[in-house]
């Protein structure tokens, strides 16, 4: 039985056997509309989400499987003190699979120890998103091709934006990529990441501070939130959160093909007005998400028992 922590739990050839099946799914629904009968998925979301939530149920529905979850820890145990290692112990009697989201960085790995079904990480605080960064992928691939050769912009807050983190971590397997990496001072990619994951592999970076400085070089601009809820003050955060504003003048720099990705929510930090820029593809992405979504309940159940 395997899991879903981080992006690195697919190798190469299987992510892309998932973003081929993500392919197949769009253009024939049909086929899979009955492939997860009987089957259900669990989410259990200790922290808000609209997209990740809904659109995990979207794809086991659009499969025929069936849903059930909580979604805020108010509204489960963890409000009377159940741990979450007891709490997946009993989900694992309910349900086939389950994708969890958790404020503490590792709660889905300490879930995934004590599980009987497979789990999938829909969020562990600031550290990891892999299934966002496969929705992410999945839009690069489809609009894009590929991979390859790419010269991407992560702007916004870059320390505890969990999508970044997971994204630089699938790009890198990839040749010729290259970050740039765009925060203010106090947002910087975290240590860890810039030494054990981009210059531990020779992946070539570069870091500033002006989004205009980096536009006319980039083939995808990914935009981030900053990310109000793990700021220790309140003061930070309003200091910080109108950083980065993409309007329309500075996309009037940008290549003509770079595509605008956004994981979302989406605060201040894209103004409307591009939103009918063709290059603005941060809602088509959330589609992708179902997609991906359904490849991966697929996968990960069929690596379970072959039933699907
Ligand atoms: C992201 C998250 O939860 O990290 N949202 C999402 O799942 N699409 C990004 C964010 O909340 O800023």
């Amino acid at each position: 039985m395997r899991h879903l922590m981080s992006p690195l739990d697919l190798s190469v050839e299987e992510l892309y056997g998932l973003l081929s099946l993500a392919n197949d799914i769009e253009h024939n629904p049909g086929k899979y509309a009955h492939a997860c009968e009987g089957k259900k998925l669990a989410t259990c979301f200790y922290e808000p989400s609209t997209r990740t939530r809904l659109s995990f149920e979207s794809a086991m529905l659009n499969l025929g499987g069936s849903v059930l979850g909580f979604s805020s820890a108010d509204s489960s145990s963890a409000a009377k003190g159940e741990s979450v290692s007891d709490t997946i112990r009993v989900i694992s009697c309910y349900a086939d699979i389950c994708a969890i989201r958790h404020p503490k960085e590792g709660a889905a790995l300490v879930a995934s120890l004590k599980s009987s079904i497979p789990v999938i990480n829909a969020g562990d605080g600031g550290h990891q998103h892999p299934t966002q960064t496969l929705t992410d992928l999945l839009t690069i691939y489809s609009l894009k091709g590929g991979f390859s050769n790419l010269t991407i912009g992560l702007c916004g807050d870059l320390k505890f934006g969990r999508t970044v983190h997971s994204l630089i971590h699938a790009l890198i397997r990839y040749p010729n990529v290259r970050f740039v990496l765009i925060s203010p001072e106090e947002l910087r990619i975290p240590d860890y990441i810039r030494e054990d994951v981009l210059q531990k592999n020779e992946i070539p970076f570069t870091e500033l501070e002006r989004l205009e400085d980096a536009m006319p070089e980039l083939d995808i601009l990914y935009m981030t939130r900053v990310q109000k809820e793990r700021f220790f003050n309140e003061e930070d955060y309003v200091r910080m959160k109108d950083f980065y504003i993409l309007t329309k003048d500075k996309l009037s720099m940008a290549r003509e093909d770079m595509l605008i990705l956004h994981p979302l929510p989406r605060v201040n930090e894209i103004s409307v007005e591009v939103d009918d820029d063709p290059r603005a593809v941060y809602f088509k992405q959330a589609q992708y998400g179902v997609y991906v979504r359904m490849a991966l309940i697929l996968t990960l159940l069929k690596w379970r028992d072959g039933l699907c």
